[in-house]
């Protein structure tokens, strides 16, 4: 590679997870404070950090299109320095080194705390690659939070130890591990000061969240959440992504006491079908994950429920798809996401027998969808009439018109006089399937 100039703008394209965001606004953060500023909308970038997803689906591909895009002139004038960032540099870092000379870095998850030292090298025409996974190494190297939206997110757990046999989450992220709790509060409240009014506390099995308080006593999910909960100024807390096993009576109970806490729950069960969730290696059944709902409910009556859902995973037969749409119309999701089947390299499920025809994954996702999009509308049917606090995000198309979130994290756009982070008193008077119309009430 040629020598070239210091890159003096950047800009982080997040694909994914909410993690991938976080991931996202941390780099950005790292890059500010070595002096490189955001390139603004619809300028050139001299950095472009590609923060890549590799769950379903093309991933690699998806990549190597962006990286033509951009050194062809078709996405920016100037050909930037690359970067690339997240689960696929992880998963195929080296294939992309070899594969795209246009790239002058690949650094993975765990590792992008060391993207300042690997532009140093590009600079000088160096290229290089960094997928270490060192425990927590990287937070204690990012620097602090000073900006931030209303609505915050807050890594508080990384990696999966759960290995469903789908999934390369165990492989790109690594295994299971939880910031200390001293640190997460701290950045709690440093998001606080900066301007946040609700955190979401992220993590791939969030729940599975352990830690240790000040006096050294252990603690779970729920004790983190009492803390983040004493912190004044901070209105709401949600948590994603929970896998049933982690669920404990102490994580149930917050629910039916922490108020700020939200009434929404994000609980994955993929299928409804016992044996698929076995051959899954889930460790819930559909009755399991059932009664696990109704103690969540009992605590908290008006909990929206989201999941996840893969339809044709390998030997999937009409039947057992028909238990996922039995346990749909039993849950009565507000909101749900569902997958097509896609197989991962490198996991037990993609070398299966009885690889479903896509034609048929095709229809049974339609089915579903449609099943969930019912049940969406009909979520927020059952929300009118309601008045609730709405936490105002962001100005919506319309003049005058702005956008917040429901408790039960519905869209609602409203109008009036207020401004972005304000916690307003809405009814709410207008339902579509994705968004509410609300009529402020107050201030
Ligand atoms: N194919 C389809 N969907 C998948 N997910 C994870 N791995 C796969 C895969 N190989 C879905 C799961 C998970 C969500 C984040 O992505 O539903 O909960
Ligand atoms: Fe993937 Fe399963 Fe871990 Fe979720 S719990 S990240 S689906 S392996």
């Amino acid at each position: 590679m040629k020598q070239t100039a210091a890159p003096k703008t950047y800009r982080v394209k997040s694909f994914g997870c909410q993690m991938n965001v976080y991931d996202g606004e941390r780099m950005g953060e790292m890059l500010q404070q070595e002096g490189i500023a955001e390139a603004a909308e619809g300028e050139d970038a001299d950095l472009v950090v590609l923060n890549t997803c590799h769950i379903r689906e093309k991933a690699a591909e998806k990549v190597y299109s962006d990286i033509g895009r951009l050194t062809k002139g078709k996405t920016q004038k100037k050909a930037p320095m690359i970067a690339v960032a997240g689960c696929v540099a992880q998963a195929e870092g080296e294939e992309i080194m070899a594969r795209s000379p246009a790239v002058s870095m690949v650094v993975g998850p765990q590792a992008y705390h060391r993207l300042p030292a690997m532009i140093d090298n590009a600079v000088s025409g160096k290229r290089s690659t960094d997928t270490d996974m060192p425990a927590d190494a990287k937070f204690s190297a990012l620097p602090q939070r000073r900006k931030s939206a209303p609505s915050a997110f807050l890594t508080i757990q990384e990696g999966c130890d759960k290995f469903c046999t789908y999934c390369v989450v165990p492989y790109t992220r690594g295994a299971e591990i939880s910031r200390p709790y001293a640190a997460l509060v701290d950045e709690a409240k440093m998001l606080v000061e900066a301007g946040a009014k609700e955190i979401t506390l992220l993590g791939q099995n969030v729940s599975a969240w352990t830690g240790e308080d000040d006096r050294g006593r252990s603690l779970g999910m729920a004790g983190l959440i009492r803390a983040i909960a004493a912190i004044p100024d901070l209105a709401r807390i949600r948590y994603t992504t929970s896998h049933p096993a982690d669920m404990d009576d102490a994580l149930i109970e917050t629910h039916g006491e922490i108020s700020k806490l939200m009434p929404y729950l994000h609980l994955p069960v993929q299928s409804g079908n016992n044996r698929i969730l076995k051959a899954m290696n889930r460790s819930h059944t559909a009755e399991s994950y059932l009664k696990l709902l109704q103690r969540f409910r009992a605590v908290r009556p008006d909990l929206a429920l989201s999941g996840d859902f893969i339809v044709g995973f390998p030997g999937e037969t009409d039947a057992e798809f028909e238990d996922t749409l039995a346990i749909v119309d039993e849950v009565r999701y507000s909101q749900a996401y569902s997958f097509k089947y896609s197989p991962r390299p490198g996991t037990p499920a993609a070398t299966m027998d009885d690889q479903v025809p896509l034609e048929v994954m095709d229809e049974r996702l339609q089915r579903l969808q449609a099943s969930l999009r019912r049940d969406q509308q009909a979520f927020n049917d059952a929300s009118i009439g309601k008045t609730c606090e709405v936490l105002v995000e962001r100005k919506g198309k319309r003049e005058g018109q702005w956008l917040g979130k429901s408790p039960w994290l519905q869209s609602v756009h409203f109008t009036g006089d207020v401004a972005i982070g304000d916690l307003v008193t809405a009814e709410l008077i207008q339902a579509g399937q994705q968004s509410l119309g609300g009529r402020l009430i107050s201030p």
